[in-house]
C-alpha cells in the first residue's frame, strides 16, 4: 500500500510527502528533478523520471510494480503562467502529455486512485468575488488550459475503467510548512516580496486600479500545509464507496489584496516597504477568491493558517 506522489521534490510535492510519511504512509516519489530538489524528501525512495518522455509508460508500470503502489498524487507539471504563453505546445507535451502517460501505466497496472493537481487558473477571469466548482471554466493561459484538460482526462478515464479520480484547484499556495521546504521557485508574489526586500528593492505592484478595496489585485492565500493536508483528505476520500464530487476548490475563501501582502510582510519583518506601482499585468482578474464550502462539507478540510501566518513562515525560513 504505497502512495506515489510525481512531482514530490517539489515545492508543494515535498510538502505532500513530509506529511504521508509522518503518518505512516509507505511512499515513492517520481520527479524529473528539473525543478525539484532530492534533499527535500529524505530518504524517501526517487525515481527521476520525466512523464512525457517515451518508455515513461513501461517505467511507471514497473515503478508501481516494485514499490506496490496502490495511489498516486500528481503534482509533476510546469506551472509558469508566463512561461506556459510563450511555450504552449511544451506546456501541453509536458502537462497533459506527462498525464496521459501517467494514466496509461495507471490503467494497465490496475492503480486506481489519484488525486489530480490542477488550478484556480482553470476559472479564467470569472465573473464574481468568489467562485466555486460549478462556475464554466475558461482559462485564458495555456497553463490554465493544461488543467482543465488534465481534469477532463482524469474523467475521462473514470468513466472508462472505473479510475478513482478528485481534481484540487489551487488558488495562491504560499509560506512553507518547514524551514528546509521554503518555495525556492521566485515566480509567485510572496517570494518576489520577500526577493525585493532581500536586494533592497522596492516591489512592484501590477495596477492600483482595480476595483477592488484598495485599488490593488486580490487573491485568496492559502498555506502550503493546509493545501498539503488537502492531499491527504482527498486520498482518504477516494476510498469511500460513495463520492458526489471529484473537483474541489483549495483555498481559505478570504482575499487578500497585493497591498495587504506587502504590509503584512511589513508588519512581520519590521521593515519599511514602499512599492513601486507598475501598470496593469495582462491576463489578470482584478478578483480571485475561493467559495470552499464544497471541501468544507465534503472532505471535512478548511485551512488553518492565515496571511499573517503564511508571511511569518517564510521569514522564519529566510531566517
Ligand atoms: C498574485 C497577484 C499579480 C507579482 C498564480 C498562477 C498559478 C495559480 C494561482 C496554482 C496578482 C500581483 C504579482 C508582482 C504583483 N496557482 N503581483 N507584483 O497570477 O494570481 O496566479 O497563482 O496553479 O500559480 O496562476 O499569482 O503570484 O503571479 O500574482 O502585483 O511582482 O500579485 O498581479 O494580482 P496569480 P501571482
Amino acid at each position: 500500500m504505497t502512495v506515489l506522489v510525481t512531482g514530490g521534490a517539489g515545492y508543494i510535492g515535498s510538502h505532500v510527502v513530509r506529511l504521508l510519511a509522518n503518518r505512516g504512509d509507505a511512499v515513492v516519489v517520481v520527479d524529473d528533478l528539473s525543478e525539484g530538489i532530492a534533499s527535500r524528501i529524505g530518504d524517501t525512495p526517487l525515481v527521476q523520471l520525466d512523464l512525457a518522455t517515451v518508455g515513461a509508460k513501461d517505467k511507471l508500470v514497473e515503478t508501481f510494480k516494485n514499490f506496490d503502489v496502490t495511489s498516486v498524487v500528481h503534482l509533476a507539471a510546469r506551472k509558469k503562467v508566463g512561461e506556459s504563453v510563450e511555450r504552449p505546445d511544451w506546456y501541453q507535451e509536458q502537462n497533459v502529455g506527462g498525464l496521459e502517460n501517467l494514466l496509461a501505466a495507471m490503467k494497465e497496472a490496475s492503480v486506481d486512485k489519484l488525486v489530480f493537481s490542477s488550478s484556480a487558473a482553470t476559472y479564467g477571469i470569472p465573473d464574481a468575488d468568489q467562485v466555486n466548482e460549478d462556475f464554466d471554466c475558461k482559462p485564458i493561459n495555456p497553463y490554465g488550459q493544461t488543467k482543465l484538460d488534465g481534469e477532463h482526462l482524469a474523467q475521462a478515464a473514470a468513466a472508462d475503467w472505473g479510475l478513482r479520480e478528485v481534481s484540487l484547484r489551487y488558488f495562491n499556495v504560499a509560506g512553507t510548512g518547514w524551514d528546509d521546504l521554503v518555495d525556492t521557485q521566485i515566480a509567485n508574489l510572496v517570494p518576489i516580496i520577500f526577493k525585493s526586500l532581500a536586494e533592497g528593492k522596492a516591489p512592484k505592484v501590477f495596477g492600483n486600479d482595480w476595483p477592488t478595496k484598495d485599488g490593488t489585485c486580490v487573491r485568496d492565500y492559502v498555506h502550503v500545509l493546509d493545501l498539503a493536508e488537502a492531499h491527504l483528505s482527498a486520498l482518504d476520500y477516494l476510498d469511500g464507496a460513495e463520492r458526489e464530487f471529484d473537483v474541489f476548490n483549495v483555498g481559505t475563501g478570504e482575499g487578500s489584496s497585493v497591498l495587504e501582502v506587502i504590509n503584512t510582510v511589513a508588519s512581520v519583518t519590521g521593515k519599511e516597504i514602499t512599492p513601486d506601482i507598475e501598470p496593469r499585468r495582462a491576463g489578470d482578474p482584478a478578483f480571485l477568491c475561493a467559495d470552499v464550502s464544497r471541501i468544507e462539507t465534503v472532505l471535512h478540510w478548511r485551512a488553518r493558517h492565515n496571511l499573517q501566518d503564511i508571511i511569518a513562515s517564510v521569514w522564519k525560513a529566510l531566517g
